[in-house]
């Protein structure tokens, strides 16, 4: 088996391609030959040495795979051989082959292709999180999608959509003609409009019932200020961590100490509340993740959750996939595919 392995912090340079004997599943596991590899933005802060989640260095992370059962250990039904699945993996995604607990895999719907499918996991149970499981959201409320053009917002959308809900969404400002016509009411460029001004004069001054931000640090601080009373802040991520050039723990310490401190007598005062999403610290929680996938997986085959791909890169090249997340060009998932198919 072949395997991408960060071998330091460091930049693109530091992923390093390394061959192994093939796994042998044991007792309830089996082992997929991967088609496609979702790249998420843990994985190039794991790079940078900045994902506190990460396993010490040299490690090979992957939070998810799609690809075709190859083989099986004791106590697993052999009809799975053959079947065409996604998983989400606890780190060891950016491989070939993968092994697994059969209870990690879901069958590929036939509508979505495997670029789609490895795109399915990481992305949609955290905005099914957000959006409905902590966040309530009800369709005649709105809702702001920070980073509305990486792989979570979109996969937001789509949810936002089917329950009638309105969604603002700030991105870059290249990605706005393609968020507007897939279905955002407005997007903001938050780097260089006022996007609280503009978020509450979209909302005639009102603000919004729910907010999802990845992007943490004091960017937070004013997303919980657009709230309107029964507004809720649902925080999942800091990607302002990943600064160009800047890496170290120190620089994660810095941030935590910037991020603010929500007051419950300020909560109580404003009618607001604040939450947290981790999907990688749900492994606990299964019976809750594979309930949680069976209503995105029902979505695919009804038509309206519809991955967007926007970019796929060999798996030889993942330096040049982690590249260009961090330069912002991608709209919806990037993606690793191995082999022709
Ligand atoms: N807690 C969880 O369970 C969970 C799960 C999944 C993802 N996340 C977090 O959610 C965030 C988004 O994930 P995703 O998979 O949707 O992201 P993604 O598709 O990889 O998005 C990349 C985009 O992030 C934006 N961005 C914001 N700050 C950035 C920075 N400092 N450097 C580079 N790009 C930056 C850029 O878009 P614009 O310039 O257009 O904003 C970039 O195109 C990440 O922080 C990720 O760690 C958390």
């Amino acid at each position: 088996m072949r395997q991408i392995v960060i071998t330091k912090a460091g930049g693109p340079e530091v992923l390093k391609i390394r061959e192994l004997k093939d796994p042998i599943p044991g007792d309830g596991e089996l082992t997929i030959r991967v088609k496609a590899i979702g790249i998420n933005f843990a994985d190039i802060l794991a790079r940078k040495g900045m994902y506190m989640d990460a396993p010490k260095f040299p490690c090979v992370v992957g939070y998810e795979v799609s690809g075709i059962v190859e083989s099986i250990g004791k106590n697993v039904n052999e009809n799975l051989i053959g079947k065409q699945v996604f998983a989400l993996t606890r780190f060891g995604g950016y491989s070939d082959i993968v092994k697994l607990r059969a209870s990690q895999i879901f069958e590929k719907p036939a509508n979505i292709n495997f670029n789609q499918a490895a795109a399915i996991p990481v992305n949609y149970l955290t905005a099914y999180q957000l959006l409905v499981v902590m966040g309530g959201l009800h369709e005649d409320e709105t809702v702001l999608v920070h980073n509305a053009g990486g792989g979570v917002g979109l996969a937001a959308l789509d949810i936002v959509k089917h329950i009638g809900a309105t969604a603002i969404g700030t991105a870059s400002y290249v990605k706005h003609v393609f968020l507007l016509k897939r279905g955002f009411e407005h997007v903001i460029d938050y780097r260089t409009q006022d996007w609280q001004k503009l978020v509450k004069s979209y909302t005639d001054g009102k603000g919004v019932e729910l907010a999802i931000d990845p992007i943490g640090g004091s960017n937070s601080k004013r997303t919980y200020k657009v709230l309107r009373s029964t507004g809720r802040l649902g925080l999942f991520g800091i990607s302002t961590i990943a600064k160009p050039g800047v890496s170290g723990k120190l620089h994660l310490l810095k941030l935590v100490l910037q991020t603010s401190k929500y007051h419950p007598f300020n909560m109580m005062n404003s009618n607001k509340g604040v939450f947290g999403v981790n999907v990688a610290h749900l492994w606990n929680e299964g019976k809750k993740i594979r309930g949680w996938m069976e209503a995105i997986i029902k979505g695919v085959n009804e038509g309206w959750i519809q991955p967007h791909v926007g970019k796929s890169f060999k798996f030889d090249n993942v330096g040049d996939a982690h590249t260009y997340i961090e330069d912002r060009r991608n709209i919806g998932k990037v993606v690793l595919v191995i082999g022709e198919w």
